[in-house]
Parts: C-alpha cells; structure tokens; sequence
C-alpha cells in the first residue's frame, strides 16, 4: 500500500501524489508542502482545524478518547505521584528525572527566583489598577532588558539557561503584579520553601506578621500547575512557536505567549467561567443560562465548556472537579459557585445542543473555583495559566530550536480584496 494520497484537480484532471506523514499516535497527516508548485492550489483552513504545524514529541491529546499524555505518561498518574517541577524537567527533557537530575533541577530553578531590582521601578509605573495580565505581558517581555547575557536561540547553553530564569521567575513577577495591585511591600522569594509554597508566600507574605504558607493550598496548586503545564499546539504555544520561529529571543517567545493566552477564548477563560458563575449566581437560574448560551442571538457563551480539540470529557476537567470537593472539604470552605457549576454541568450535558456538538467542561470549568479557595483573585486567574503554562511553552520553544532548521512560519491567505486599479487623483474623487 502506498504511503500517498492522490490530490486531483477535477477542474483540468491534473493529479498530484502527495506522501501521507504519520507519528507515533494519532491521525496521519498529508504532506502539502508540494501542492502548490504541482497544482497551484493552497489548502484553506482557518483556525487551524485540520492543520499540522509541526511535529513535536511533547504532548499527545486523543479528543475522542479523552486522553492527554505529557511525553507519555498519562496526565492522571503525573497528577497522582509528581510535582510540577518534575513534569517541567520531563516536558523539557523528555524523560522523569532521577534524584541527582531532580535535585540539580530544583536547585536551579530555587535559585534564580529574584529579578533585578530595577524592575521594581517597571512594575511601580504601572496604574493601580492595572489588570495583572496587562503587567504580566509587559514585566516578563522586560526580562530581555535585564538578562541579555544569554538570549542566543543558537546556543544551547543560553536555551537552558533562560528556560530556568523563565520557570523559576514568573512567580515572582506573578506575585509582584498582585503585591503592586493591593498596594502591599513585594516579598522576596524565599530558598527554604518549594514552588508553589514560595510563590503563596509571596503572595501573602505580609511585613508585619509571619506567614504560615498552608500545605494544603500549597499541594492544590501544585497539582493545578501540573495540569495546566502543556497542551500540544494550542493557541498561545504555537504563538510562541511563531515568534520563536523568526529566531526572536526566548523571552519575547514568552512574552508573546502570555499575550495570546490572556484571551477568554483561551487562557482568559477560568477569570470567565468565575464571572459567569457570578452572575447565574443559583441553581434556580441554570436553565436560563444554557438556554442563552443556545441562543444565537444572544453572544452569551457557557465559558468553560467547548473545545477544539476534546469532543470527550477533558481528562483535566475531571481531575480538577473532584479537587474542588477535596480541597475545600479540607479547608472546610462551601463554595455555592461549585453548587452552580455542578448544576450547569448536569444540566448542558442532557442537553442536546450541548450533546451535538460534543461541548465537554474543559480544563478551565472549575480550576477558578479552586483558585478561589485558596485566595487567589479572580483577575490573577489567567496568570495563574501563565505560570503553568511557562514549562510548555519553553519545551516547545526549546524542541523547536534544538531541532536547528527552523523554517520562518509564513502562511499564505486567500485574497477577497479588490483587483489591481488605478490610482485616482484627489480632484476625481
Ligand atoms: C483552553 O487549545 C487548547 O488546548 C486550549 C486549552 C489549553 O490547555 O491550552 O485547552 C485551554 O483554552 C480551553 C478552552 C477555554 N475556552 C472556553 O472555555 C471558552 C468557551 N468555549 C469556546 O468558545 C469554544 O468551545 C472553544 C473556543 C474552546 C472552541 O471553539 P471551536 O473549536 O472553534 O468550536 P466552535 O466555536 O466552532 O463551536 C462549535 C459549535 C458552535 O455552534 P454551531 O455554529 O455549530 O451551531 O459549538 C458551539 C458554537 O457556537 N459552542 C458553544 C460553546 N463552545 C462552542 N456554545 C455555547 N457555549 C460554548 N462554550
């Protein structure tokens, strides 16, 4: 059997024999590259819905089945026995780290948690009531103004490198947007405390008194970074993708990433699942809420549900839903809003618009609701992605630089512009 596909052109009878390309897992894909020199034809594909942009050995989605693999291994056994510095070292490696690896990695990142000073005159020009993530794209593309030292893609040292400053970092500039939006001292990373304890240090940590980071909260968001930490060539990554594909800095690679996640459509959605929870407010007002988000006229969207990719339940969604119950059980917290998103779950999924088109919760359903137990804002909500997503989105930057022939990502468009025409002179017109 052949490993081709014949593309013909019924309108001239011209044939081309393109190879199909296939990975590991998952569908095969049809190698176009030659389409258009052998039949002057582009594919046309908005949103990327039947496209590969590339081939990456990091994660690994079924949508049918449900099923998220990060190098492999299933997303709810590294969720049961790992950390997210762990996954960070796997999605960066490509394997679990030993001991000596584990230590050696933890200690670097442990030890490139503070920024330079300077950018705590950055961080005091912003408005007091700047929207975090508007800091955030700002204050992590800065970094490029401060540790220009090693920001060569070529260079495999400088890769590594800015791959820790990053992971390592974005919790204290995380914590710093939140200390510079309630008008509190920033707090210094302390060594002693591991990732995400430091990071709620940080938050919290107040001059006046001591901070008791609790380890239940700590726990919680560790295990929501792990799930938060990769997701294939989602938007935001292959954003970075493109960027990095110019052979911009590392950095600007980031920057550009916490920008495209900041939509609601994407990354934004968690600060809008909370939102929208907000304003159904009770259980009694569910019905109404799914039969707008049916309505056509009406933009209202059940934020939280709906995927690209997981026409199934989102393996994510799963995990973090039978969090909820076991974290504010253990911080003895009722939250009604997870009554209501409970309801609202029950309710879409008997319902047929919601069943047709296979409209699952995903990841970012019930992660706020967690957040909120454990004193998060909700306008932090999406940097709390951010932070997560940082270990993917560096790995993918690092496979795609590693690799060595980068090809600049230029798609080509269809034209519905006017054909060519004159120029008509300002008295003619
Ligand atoms: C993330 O790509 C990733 O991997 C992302 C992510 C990651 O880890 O990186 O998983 C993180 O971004 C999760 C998604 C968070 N976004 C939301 O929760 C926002 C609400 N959901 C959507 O807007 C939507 O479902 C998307 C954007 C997630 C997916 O959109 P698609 O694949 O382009 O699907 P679509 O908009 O074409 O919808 C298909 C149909 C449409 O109806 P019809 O035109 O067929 O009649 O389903 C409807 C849509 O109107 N629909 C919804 C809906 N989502 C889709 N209707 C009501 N409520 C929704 N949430």
């Amino acid at each position: 059997m052949s490993n081709t596909i014949a593309i013909v052109d019924s309108r001239n009878g011209k044939q081309a024999d393109l190879p199909i390309v296939s990975g590991a897992l998952g569908d095969p894909a049809i190698d176009i590259a030659k389409l258009n020199k052998e039949l002057g034809l582009f594919t046309y594909d908005p949103g990327f819905v039947s496209t590969c942009s590339t081939k990456s050995a990091i994660t690994f989605i079924d949508g049918d089945q449900g099923v998220l693999l990060y190098r492999g291994y299933p997303i709810d056994q590294l969720a049961q026995h790992s950390s997210f510095l762990e996954v960070a070292y796997l999605l960066i490696h490509g394997d679990l780290p030993g001991p000596a690896q584990k230590t050696e990695f933890e200690h670097h990142v442990t030890h490139h948690t503070m920024i330079h000073e300077g950018l705590k005159l950055f961080m005091n020009g912003f408005h007091y009531n700047a929207h975090p993530m508007a800091m955030m794209v700002g204050i992590a593309g800065s970094l490029a103004a401060f540790y220009h030292d090693s920001l060569d893609p070529e260079d495999p040292q400088h890769r590594m490198i800015t791959a820790i400053r990053l992971i390592a970092k974005m919790p204290t500039l995380a914590a710093a947007c939140y200390k510079h939006s309630v008008g509190q001292p920033y707090v210094y990373p302390k060594n002693n405390l591991d990732y995400c304890s430091r990071f709620l240090d940080m938050m919290f940590g107040v001059p006046a008194e001591p901070y008791e980071v609790n380890p239940i909260a700590a726990k919680a968001l560790d295990l929501l970074f792990i799930l938060h930490a990769d997701h294939e060539q989602n938007a935001s990554t292959s954003t970075v993708r493109l960027v990095g594909s110019t052979g911009a800095n590392p950095i600007a690679c980031i920057a550009a990433g916490i920008a495209a996640l900041w939509g609601p459509a994407h990354g934004g959605a968690n600060e809008a699942v909370l939102k929208m929870l907000n304003e159904i407010g009770d259980k009694s007002n569910v019905a109404r809420a799914v039969e707008r988000a049916k309505d056509k006229n009406d933009n209202f969207r059940l934020m939280g549900f709906g995927h690209r990719v997981y026409k199934n339940f989102d393996p994510r969604a799963k995990i973090i839903r039978e969090m909820c119950h076991k974290v504010l059980n253990e911080l003895g917290i009722h939250d009604p809003l997870l009554d209501v998103a409970m309801a609202l779950e029950e309710v879409a999924l008997k319902d047929d618009y919601f069943v047709e088109r296979k409209l699952y919760p995903n990841v970012d359903f019930y992660s706020g609701i967690i957040y909120k137990a454990l004193k998060i804002p909700v306008e932090m909500f999406t940097v709390m992605f951010a932070i997560a997503r940082t270990a993917g989105w560096i790995a993918h930057w690092l496979e795609q630089n590693a690799a060595g022939d980068v090809k600049i990502g230029r798609p080509r468009q269809i034209y519905v512009g006017p054909k060519s025409r004159d120029y008509v002179p300002l008295a003619q017109r």
